[in-house]
């Protein structure tokens, strides 16, 4: 997805608004999520987000939106966002975040979502991390209990001699 940075897309130092990035980057993501499932889903989470660079007025944004795994009803979505300067011919970093988007049935209920099947090395990458990301959101979101990750227990396990 691409948009121009326009003057009401500022903030008082004349970049980009965080809020109107992360609008953004949501629309970007619930297609992304759509596209998938093949039906209406929600925005059920958005995992930390840092600004990298501020994208200026007058340049482009781009965002890219892929979904790294689906769960039963749930889908991951990573998003890369960049900067770009045309008229200098330059493509900076801005940010990067995981959304989770939930497809929902004609009565608002969760419905359930095909598989992801990963082909890339990094599409297997992001794959195999969304188990550990998706147990970290929800015990943040009050949703699981610490003792019931047993991937993130693996994995600071592992990770720590
Ligand atoms: C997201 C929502 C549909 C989940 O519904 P729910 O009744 O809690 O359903 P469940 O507990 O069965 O969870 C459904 C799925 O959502 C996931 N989920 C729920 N809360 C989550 C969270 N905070 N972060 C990540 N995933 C979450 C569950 O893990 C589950 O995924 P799975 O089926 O793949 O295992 C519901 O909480 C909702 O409508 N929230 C408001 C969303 C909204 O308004 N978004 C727009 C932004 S204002």
């Amino acid at each position: 997805m691409n948009e121009l940075v326009l003057p009401n897309d500022t903030n008082v130092f004349g970049n980009l608004m965080g809020g109107r990035l992360m609008y953004w980057m949501d629309i970007a993501a619930a297609m992304a999520a759509g596209k998938h499932c093949n039906s209406p889903s929600m925005t059920a989470s958005v995992d930390n987000l840092s600004f990298k660079n501020p994208i200026k007025l007058g340049n482009i944004v781009h965002i890219e939106a892929k979904v790294t795994r689906a769960f039963t009803t749930s889908m991951e979505i990573h998003l890369k966002v960049w900067g770009e300067d045309s008229l200098h011919q330059y493509k900076y970093e801005s940010n990067e975040a995981y959304f989770t988007f939930v497809a929902l049935d004609p009565n608002g209920k969760p419905r359930s979502v095909v598989p992801v099947i990963p082909e890339t090395e990094d599409e297997k990458a992001h794959f195999e991390g969304a188990l550990r990301r998706r147990q970290l959101r929800l015990i943040l979101g009050g949703k699981m209990k610490p003792t019931d990750a047993n991937e993130l227990k693996a994995f600071f396990a592992t990770s720590n001699p």
